[in-house]
Protein backbone atom coordinates (compact mmCIF):
# COMPACT_ATOMS: atom_id res chain seq x y z
CA UNK A 1 0.00 0.00 0.00
CA UNK A 2 1.47 3.22 -1.03
CA UNK A 3 0.67 6.67 1.53
CA UNK A 4 1.66 10.07 0.45
CA UNK A 5 0.39 14.02 1.11
CA UNK A 6 -1.02 15.10 -2.56
CA UNK A 7 -2.74 18.10 -3.75
CA UNK A 8 -6.51 17.81 -4.33
CA UNK A 9 -7.65 20.64 -6.94
CA UNK A 10 -9.71 21.38 -10.13
CA UNK A 11 -8.34 20.21 -13.40
CA UNK A 12 -7.62 22.85 -16.09
CA UNK A 13 -10.81 22.70 -17.29
CA UNK A 14 -12.57 23.49 -13.76
CA UNK A 15 -14.67 20.58 -14.46
CA UNK A 16 -13.06 17.68 -12.67
CA UNK A 17 -11.91 17.24 -9.30
CA UNK A 18 -8.76 15.70 -9.00
CA UNK A 19 -5.54 14.42 -7.24
CA UNK A 20 -2.27 13.66 -9.33
CA UNK A 21 -0.59 10.76 -8.23
CA UNK A 22 3.14 11.32 -7.44
CA UNK A 23 4.33 7.86 -9.13
CA UNK A 24 4.29 5.63 -11.93
CA UNK A 25 1.12 3.56 -10.91
CA UNK A 26 1.83 1.12 -13.74
CA UNK A 27 5.33 0.39 -12.32
CA UNK A 28 4.54 0.43 -8.36
CA UNK A 29 1.19 -1.96 -8.93
CA UNK A 30 2.86 -3.91 -11.43
CA UNK A 31 -0.01 -3.14 -14.35
CA UNK A 32 1.96 -3.14 -17.34
CA UNK A 33 -1.54 -2.46 -18.83
CA UNK A 34 -5.20 -2.06 -18.83
CA UNK A 35 -6.82 0.14 -16.32
CA UNK A 36 -6.17 0.20 -12.95
CA UNK A 37 -8.52 0.27 -10.71
CA UNK A 38 -7.39 1.42 -6.58
CA UNK A 39 -8.89 1.53 -3.16
CA UNK A 40 -7.53 2.64 0.13
CA UNK A 41 -8.42 6.30 2.09
CA UNK A 42 -8.37 9.83 1.63
CA UNK A 43 -8.13 11.21 4.93
CA UNK A 44 -9.41 8.44 6.20
CA UNK A 45 -12.22 7.93 3.95
CA UNK A 46 -12.37 5.04 1.90
CA UNK A 47 -12.55 5.10 -1.56
CA UNK A 48 -12.56 3.21 -4.61
CA UNK A 49 -11.52 4.38 -7.87
CA UNK A 50 -9.52 3.57 -11.10
CA UNK A 51 -7.03 5.62 -12.33
CA UNK A 52 -6.65 7.79 -15.51
CA UNK A 53 -3.93 7.88 -17.29
CA UNK A 54 -2.30 11.19 -18.67
CA UNK A 55 0.86 10.10 -20.68
CA UNK A 56 4.10 9.32 -19.68
CA UNK A 57 3.63 7.80 -16.53
CA UNK A 58 1.53 9.77 -14.74
CA UNK A 59 -2.04 9.18 -13.38
CA UNK A 60 -4.87 11.24 -11.66
CA UNK A 61 -7.59 9.84 -9.96
CA UNK A 62 -11.26 11.89 -9.95
CA UNK A 63 -13.16 12.67 -6.82
CA UNK A 64 -16.76 11.97 -7.56
CA UNK A 65 -18.97 14.87 -5.52
CA UNK A 66 -20.19 12.36 -2.57
CA UNK A 67 -16.38 12.15 -1.73
CA UNK A 68 -15.83 15.79 -2.25
CA UNK A 69 -18.31 16.21 0.31
CA UNK A 70 -16.92 13.84 2.98
CA UNK A 71 -13.50 15.30 2.92
CA UNK A 72 -14.74 18.36 2.86
CA UNK A 73 -13.65 19.76 -0.43
CA UNK A 74 -15.34 23.41 -0.95
CA UNK A 75 -13.38 23.92 -4.58
CA UNK A 76 -10.35 25.92 -2.89
CA UNK A 77 -7.08 23.45 -3.26
CA UNK A 78 -6.17 21.10 -0.23
CA UNK A 79 -3.34 18.45 1.25
CA UNK A 80 -5.16 15.58 2.21
CA UNK A 81 -2.90 12.19 3.60
CA UNK A 82 -4.05 8.96 0.72
CA UNK A 83 -3.41 5.54 0.76
CA UNK A 84 -3.41 3.79 -2.46
CA UNK A 85 -3.65 -0.02 -3.43
CA UNK A 86 -4.25 -1.73 -6.56
CA UNK A 87 -7.35 -3.66 -6.56
CA UNK A 88 -6.48 -7.09 -8.48
CA UNK A 89 -9.67 -7.87 -10.22
CA UNK A 90 -9.69 -8.85 -13.60
CA UNK A 91 -10.78 -6.20 -16.57
CA UNK A 92 -14.40 -6.38 -16.44
CA UNK A 93 -14.49 -7.42 -20.37
CA UNK A 94 -12.79 -10.79 -19.96
CA UNK A 95 -15.88 -12.75 -20.21
CA UNK A 96 -14.23 -16.55 -19.53
CA UNK A 97 -15.45 -19.34 -21.87
CA UNK A 98 -17.15 -20.90 -18.88
CA UNK A 99 -16.99 -19.31 -14.92
CA UNK A 100 -14.81 -20.92 -12.23
CA UNK A 101 -16.10 -23.48 -10.87
CA UNK A 102 -17.45 -21.60 -7.11
CA UNK A 103 -19.40 -23.22 -4.34
CA UNK A 104 -20.37 -22.68 -1.05
CA UNK A 105 -21.11 -24.43 1.86
CA UNK A 106 -25.00 -22.84 2.31
CA UNK A 107 -28.18 -25.29 1.40
CA UNK A 108 -30.66 -23.99 -0.75
CA UNK A 109 -33.09 -23.32 1.63
CA UNK A 110 -31.05 -21.95 4.13
CA UNK A 111 -29.91 -19.60 1.29
CA UNK A 112 -33.84 -18.49 0.59
CA UNK A 113 -34.66 -18.36 4.15
CA UNK A 114 -31.72 -16.35 5.78
CA UNK A 115 -31.42 -13.45 2.32
CA UNK A 116 -32.15 -10.34 3.39
CA UNK A 117 -31.57 -7.15 1.51
CA UNK A 118 -28.31 -5.28 2.55
CA UNK A 119 -27.87 -1.96 2.10
CA UNK A 120 -24.35 -0.71 3.22
CA UNK A 121 -20.70 -2.44 2.55
CA UNK A 122 -17.54 -2.01 3.19
CA UNK A 123 -14.62 -1.31 0.63
CA UNK A 124 -13.34 -4.96 0.00
CA UNK A 125 -13.50 -5.67 -3.39
CA UNK A 126 -15.28 -8.50 -5.20
CA UNK A 127 -13.21 -10.44 -7.06
CA UNK A 128 -14.44 -10.97 -10.96
CA UNK A 129 -14.56 -14.98 -10.13
CA UNK A 130 -17.38 -14.14 -7.48
CA UNK A 131 -19.20 -11.60 -9.99
CA UNK A 132 -19.06 -14.40 -12.85
CA UNK A 133 -20.40 -17.05 -10.65
CA UNK A 134 -23.37 -14.32 -9.78
CA UNK A 135 -24.12 -13.80 -13.20
CA UNK A 136 -23.86 -17.75 -14.10
CA UNK A 137 -26.27 -17.97 -10.97
CA UNK A 138 -28.66 -15.37 -13.09
CA UNK A 139 -28.34 -17.62 -16.31
CA UNK A 140 -29.21 -20.26 -14.79
CA UNK A 141 -33.14 -19.24 -14.06
CA UNK A 142 -36.25 -20.42 -15.67
CA UNK A 143 -37.62 -18.29 -18.34
CA UNK A 144 -40.48 -19.03 -20.15
CA UNK A 145 -40.12 -21.42 -23.44
CA UNK A 146 -36.52 -21.46 -22.10
CA UNK A 147 -36.14 -17.80 -24.39
CA UNK A 148 -33.38 -16.67 -21.62
CA UNK A 149 -34.35 -12.66 -23.00
CA UNK A 150 -31.55 -11.11 -20.85
CA UNK A 151 -28.23 -9.32 -20.39
CA UNK A 152 -26.63 -8.51 -17.87
CA UNK A 153 -24.38 -5.11 -17.60
CA UNK A 154 -21.72 -5.18 -14.86
CA UNK A 155 -21.15 -2.01 -13.95
CA UNK A 156 -17.71 -1.36 -11.41
CA UNK A 157 -16.87 2.13 -12.51
CA UNK A 158 -17.33 4.26 -9.57
CA UNK A 159 -18.06 7.20 -11.60
CA UNK A 160 -21.73 5.57 -12.89
CA UNK A 161 -22.42 3.77 -9.56
CA UNK A 162 -22.33 6.90 -8.01
CA UNK A 163 -24.39 8.45 -10.96
CA UNK A 164 -26.88 6.20 -10.54
CA UNK A 165 -26.85 6.67 -6.59
CA UNK A 166 -27.38 10.15 -6.72
CA UNK A 167 -30.02 10.03 -8.81
CA UNK A 168 -32.24 7.85 -7.32
CA UNK A 169 -32.74 7.86 -3.35
CA UNK A 170 -33.73 3.94 -3.34
CA UNK A 171 -30.33 3.06 -5.32
CA UNK A 172 -28.20 5.42 -3.12
CA UNK A 173 -26.57 2.51 -1.53
CA UNK A 174 -24.99 1.81 -5.35
CA UNK A 175 -22.34 4.89 -4.36
CA UNK A 176 -20.68 2.12 -1.85
CA UNK A 177 -21.49 -0.78 -3.22
CA UNK A 178 -18.60 -2.74 -5.09
CA UNK A 179 -20.18 -2.96 -8.07
CA UNK A 180 -24.20 -3.10 -9.67
CA UNK A 181 -25.71 -5.78 -12.10
CA UNK A 182 -27.92 -4.28 -14.52
CA UNK A 183 -30.77 -7.09 -15.69
CA UNK A 184 -31.89 -6.34 -19.09
CA UNK A 185 -34.69 -7.95 -20.85
CA UNK A 186 -34.55 -8.34 -24.47
CA UNK A 187 -37.60 -7.39 -25.99
CA UNK A 188 -36.63 -8.85 -29.52
CA UNK A 189 -36.23 -12.45 -27.97
CA UNK A 190 -39.27 -12.13 -25.60
CA UNK A 191 -42.71 -10.06 -26.86
CA UNK A 192 -44.73 -10.44 -24.22
CA UNK A 193 -44.30 -8.14 -21.28
CA UNK A 194 -45.14 -10.71 -18.68
CA UNK A 195 -42.81 -12.97 -19.58
CA UNK A 196 -40.04 -10.92 -20.09
CA UNK A 197 -40.49 -9.20 -16.70
CA UNK A 198 -41.07 -12.98 -14.98
CA UNK A 199 -37.84 -13.89 -16.68
CA UNK A 200 -35.94 -11.24 -15.72
CA UNK A 201 -37.22 -11.30 -11.98
CA UNK A 202 -36.06 -15.06 -11.85
CA UNK A 203 -33.04 -14.26 -12.92
CA UNK A 204 -32.21 -11.21 -10.60
CA UNK A 205 -33.53 -13.75 -7.52
CA UNK A 206 -31.41 -16.16 -8.42
CA UNK A 207 -28.34 -13.68 -8.26
CA UNK A 208 -29.53 -12.13 -5.08
CA UNK A 209 -28.98 -15.76 -3.78
CA UNK A 210 -26.22 -16.93 -4.92
CA UNK A 211 -24.45 -13.59 -3.69
CA UNK A 212 -25.59 -14.51 -0.20
CA UNK A 213 -24.68 -17.89 -0.59
CA UNK A 214 -21.04 -16.18 -1.43
CA UNK A 215 -21.21 -14.49 1.63
CA UNK A 216 -21.66 -10.98 0.16
CA UNK A 217 -24.79 -8.97 0.02
CA UNK A 218 -27.25 -7.88 -2.35
CA UNK A 219 -30.10 -5.38 -2.93
CA UNK A 220 -32.76 -5.34 -5.55
CA UNK A 221 -33.14 -1.94 -6.67
CA UNK A 222 -36.32 -1.65 -9.13
CA UNK A 223 -36.36 0.36 -12.51
CA UNK A 224 -40.23 1.99 -12.69
CA UNK A 225 -41.10 2.57 -16.31
CA UNK A 226 -40.97 6.27 -17.30
CA UNK A 227 -38.82 7.17 -14.09
CA UNK A 228 -36.14 9.30 -14.29
CA UNK A 229 -33.61 6.70 -13.57
CA UNK A 230 -34.80 4.84 -16.10
CA UNK A 231 -33.63 7.55 -18.86
CA UNK A 232 -30.83 7.66 -16.93
CA UNK A 233 -29.60 3.86 -17.27
CA UNK A 234 -30.69 4.06 -20.97
CA UNK A 235 -28.01 6.66 -21.22
CA UNK A 236 -25.39 5.79 -19.11
CA UNK A 237 -25.17 2.03 -20.27
CA UNK A 238 -25.97 2.84 -23.76
CA UNK A 239 -28.99 1.00 -23.91
CA UNK A 240 -30.24 -0.39 -28.02
CA UNK A 241 -34.24 -0.01 -28.02
CA UNK A 242 -34.68 -3.64 -27.72
CA UNK A 243 -33.37 -3.72 -24.09
CA UNK A 244 -35.47 -2.64 -21.11
CA UNK A 245 -33.64 -2.43 -17.47
CA UNK A 246 -35.61 -4.54 -15.47
CA UNK A 247 -33.62 -4.21 -12.11
CA UNK A 248 -30.02 -3.27 -10.67
CA UNK A 249 -28.58 -5.34 -8.33
CA UNK A 250 -26.19 -3.80 -6.07
CA UNK A 251 -23.85 -5.98 -4.61
CA UNK A 252 -20.59 -5.70 -2.11
CA UNK A 253 -19.43 -7.72 1.21
CA UNK A 254 -21.89 -6.79 3.82
CA UNK A 255 -21.39 -3.86 6.16
CA UNK A 256 -24.70 -4.05 8.18
CA UNK A 257 -26.01 -7.33 10.03
CA UNK A 258 -29.75 -7.91 10.16
CA UNK A 259 -32.09 -9.44 12.56
CA UNK A 260 -34.09 -12.03 10.89
CA UNK A 261 -37.57 -12.26 11.49
CA UNK A 262 -39.44 -15.55 10.84
CA UNK A 263 -41.64 -14.64 7.01
CA UNK A 264 -44.17 -17.42 7.25
CA UNK A 265 -47.81 -16.05 7.30
CA UNK A 266 -50.75 -18.58 7.23
CA UNK A 267 -52.66 -15.78 6.01
CA UNK A 268 -51.15 -16.02 2.71
CA UNK A 269 -51.86 -19.87 2.44
CA UNK A 270 -54.92 -21.16 0.70
CA UNK A 271 -55.95 -24.53 -0.10
CA UNK A 272 -58.22 -25.82 -3.28
CA UNK A 273 -60.08 -22.31 -3.29
CA UNK A 274 -59.92 -18.75 -1.92
C1 LIG B 1 -39.31 -5.27 -7.63
C2 LIG B 1 -38.47 -4.85 -6.43
C3 LIG B 1 -38.00 -3.57 -6.37
C4 LIG B 1 -37.21 -3.16 -5.30
N1 LIG B 1 -36.66 -1.91 -5.31
C5 LIG B 1 -35.86 -1.53 -4.30
C6 LIG B 1 -35.21 -0.28 -4.35
O1 LIG B 1 -35.35 0.48 -5.31
N2 LIG B 1 -34.39 0.05 -3.32
C7 LIG B 1 -34.19 -0.78 -2.25
O2 LIG B 1 -33.45 -0.41 -1.35
N3 LIG B 1 -34.78 -2.00 -2.18
C8 LIG B 1 -35.61 -2.38 -3.18
N4 LIG B 1 -36.16 -3.64 -3.16
C9 LIG B 1 -35.89 -4.53 -2.03
C10 LIG B 1 -37.08 -4.61 -1.08
O3 LIG B 1 -37.21 -3.38 -0.40
C11 LIG B 1 -36.84 -5.75 -0.11
O4 LIG B 1 -36.70 -6.96 -0.82
C12 LIG B 1 -37.99 -5.89 0.87
O5 LIG B 1 -38.06 -4.77 1.72
C13 LIG B 1 -37.85 -7.14 1.75
O6 LIG B 1 -36.62 -7.12 2.44
P1 LIG B 1 -35.56 -8.30 2.27
O7 LIG B 1 -35.06 -8.28 0.87
O8 LIG B 1 -34.48 -7.97 3.27
O9 LIG B 1 -36.23 -9.60 2.56
C14 LIG B 1 -36.95 -4.06 -4.23
C15 LIG B 1 -37.44 -5.36 -4.31
C16 LIG B 1 -38.17 -5.76 -5.40
C17 LIG B 1 -38.64 -7.20 -5.48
Amino acid sequence: MEQFDALIKKDDSGRLTIVEVPFDARTVFNKPKGTIYVSGTINNIAYRSKLLSRGGGKFIMVLDKAMQKSIGFDGQAMTANITMSAENLQPVRDVPEKPADITCGMDVLTAIKTRQSIRKFSSKPVSQDMVNTVLCAGMCAPTAKNKRPYHFIVIRDRHILSDLARHNPNAAMLEFSAGAIVICGDKNREGLKEFLYADCAAATQNMLLSIHGLGLGGVWCGVASNSEWRKLLIEQLTLPNKLEPVSVIGFGWPDEGKELNSRWDTAMVHYEKW
